[in-house]
């Protein structure tokens, strides 16, 4: 064995003695900075390889590198080594007791109070024999204004600011565009043959500026009944029952003529602010009053566009602000607050 050879085997021989003897983790570390590191010994065996004579450098190379990687093995060795022992010897301690660890807080999820007084809606409006349907985001112009007695002409488009689709499609602008679909789903779905009744509550998109009561995307939920005979008094007495049993409280409502070219007669019914008890605040825009029920009788052309008589059925629709009504519910100022998705406003409910 050729000196170097000799020097190496000794070099590698006192770094495991020392590793294997390094009493804890802390003293660990020095000796790997002591070997390894960047003037560590080894390190510096490897660094004198580039200025040896050419015929020497791949042998030393070769030797050196081999005891970089036992020294590291045995680093790793001794380092689970004492890891283990510090586990076992916290086991041992009679004092530890997983038991007695602090319990960690936990998060717990809730219903999000939207999802809570739709539900509560739906179950109003089943326990009257209202069918519960879903209907596409995504909605043909037809369903979502034409079949409404909305054409492209009319001015009542511009009420509705609308996301266009690059298709010709659009977001919903109101869950309306779910009437003339029941009408044509009653030649299918028997529940839907009239007379028959439904709500269809879901996500609408505008296109509009948001303030603390306007979002560009937030929630309604639709009434239609369809039947021989139908009268704005049972249509007033359907939302005054529908008002009282989700805000737990008879609540003052007002009701104005309102235009909607899919009802006839419309009318507006409005709710006092529930946040300012009228006396005006910045979400009923200081007036007192929030546009929370449009409603009204369905037009002639609506009931031909999904495929009735006018002269044989009558029907009745609701379009209300389900965002809006969870704002008065639960005195939520700010209408964008409901779909920001920040914890800290839904761990209020
Ligand atoms: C409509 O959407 C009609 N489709 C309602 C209707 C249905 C009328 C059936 C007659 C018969 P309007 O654009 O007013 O109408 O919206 C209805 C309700 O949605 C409003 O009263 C209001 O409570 C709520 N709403 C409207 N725009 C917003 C908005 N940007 N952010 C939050 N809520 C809104």
């Amino acid at each position: 064995m050729a000196d170097w050879q000799a020097d190496l085997a000794a070099t590698e021989r006192r770094w495991l003695d020392d590793i294997a003897a390094a009493a804890d983790l802390t003293a660990l570390r020095a000796l790997e900075v002591a070997a390894l590191g960047k003037s560590g010994e080894v390190t510096g065996l490897l660094r004198q390889v580039g200025g040896l004579p050419p015929e020497a450098r791949k042998p030393f190379g070769a030797a050196a590198a081999a005891v970089k990687v036992a020294v590291e093995a045995a680093l790793a060795a001794r380092q689970t080594a004492l890891e283990d022992a510090e586990v076992a010897a916290e086991l041992a301690d009679s004092d530890f007791d997983p038991a007695r660890s602090p319990p960690q807080p936990r998060r717990r999820g809730r219903v999000h109070p939207l999802a809570q007084v739709q539900a509560e809606i739906e179950q109003v409006f089943a326990s009257m024999g209202f069918a519960v349907l879903d209907y596409p985001e995504v909605e043909s112009e037809f369903n979502n204004f034409e079949a409404l007695n909305i054409p492209g002409w009319h001015p009542a488009r511009e009420m509705q600011d609308t996301f266009w689709l690059g298709d010709g499609n659009l977001l919903r602008t109101h869950t309306s565009s779910g009437q003339v679909r029941s009408m044509h789903a009653g030649l299918r779905i028997p529940a839907l043959q009239p007379p028959f009744r439904a709500v269809f509550p879901g996500k609408v998109f505008r296109y509009e500026a948001t303030d603390a009561s306007h979002e560009h995307t937030f929630h309604q939920v639709e009434g239609l009944l369809i039947d021989r005979h139908v009268s704005v008094g049972h249509l007033l007495d359907s939302m005054r029952t529908l008002l009282s049993a989700i805000l737990g409280r008879e609540v003052e409502v007002r009701l104005r003529p309102g235009y909607f070219p899919f009802v006839e007669p419309g009318f507006e019914l409005d709710i006092a602010c529930q946040l300012c008890g009228g006396k005006g605040c910045s979400a009923c825009k200081q007036s007192g009053w929030l546009e929370l029920l449009p409603c009204g009788l369905v037009h002639p052309q609506v009931l031909r566009a999904g495929g009735l008589d006018p002269a044989e059925w009558q029907g009745w629709a609701f379009g209300l602000g389900l965002s809006r009504l969870v704002m008065m519910r639960y005195g939520i100022a700010d209408v964008r607050q409901i779909l920001s998705g920040d914890l800290r406003f839904l761990a209020q409910f």
